[in-house]
């Protein structure tokens, strides 16, 4: 059990990377694109939707951890600190998957492509701020499987 959450933890301390770099490229990508002639290309639409795949995959290994934690009783729970940073954690990153997901869904449905660029640039920034904010930046930058 602690081998497997070790192995989870590291795969979810390096996806961090993914995340934020997919979201910054999201970021750039539709910012760029607003005020101007372009159309929303499927190319424009690439990292939008890295972006929102790579939360979802965040979230799931996240969940898991958390339930392995949990089925580990005491780890968890008798630790209030660390317990009230999961809790804060957990919450804050399925806000920013929600986000992230409406600028992958809302931007490909959007009526014209300045709406699309305009749609994806604010969900996505607004899931970065909350990804930003939730991140235990206190815990190590990059985890070896230690
Ligand atoms: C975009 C989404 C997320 C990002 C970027 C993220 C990032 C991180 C990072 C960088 C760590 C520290 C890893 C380490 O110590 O090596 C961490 C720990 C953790 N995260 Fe996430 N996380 C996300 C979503 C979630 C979600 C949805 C959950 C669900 C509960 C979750 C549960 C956990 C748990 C249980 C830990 C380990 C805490 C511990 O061992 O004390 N994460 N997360």
């Amino acid at each position: 059990m602690a081998t497997l959450y070790l192995i989870l933890l590291t795969l979810h301390n390096l996806t961090r990377w993914l995340v934020l770099i997919a979201g910054v490229w999201a970021l750039l990508v539709s910012v760029r694109g607003i005020g101007g002639a372009r159309p929303f290309t499927p190319a424009d639409r690439r990292p939008v939707a890295l972006f929102a795949g790579s939360v979802h995959l965040q979230v799931v290994l996240g969940l898991l951890l958390f339930g392995l934690l949990g089925a580990t009783a005491g780890r968890a729970f008798s630790d209030a600190p660390r317990a009230s940073f999961q809790w804060e954690h957990l919450g804050l990153m399925l806000v920013a998957a929600v986000f992230a997901t409406l600028a992958s869904a809302l931007s490909r449905r959007a009526a014209s492509n300045q709406a699309g660029f305009r749609v994806a640039a604010l969900w996505s920034g607004l899931a970065l701020v909350v990804i930003l904010v939730g991140i235990p930046w206190w815990r190590p930058l990059l985890r070896l499987f230690s």
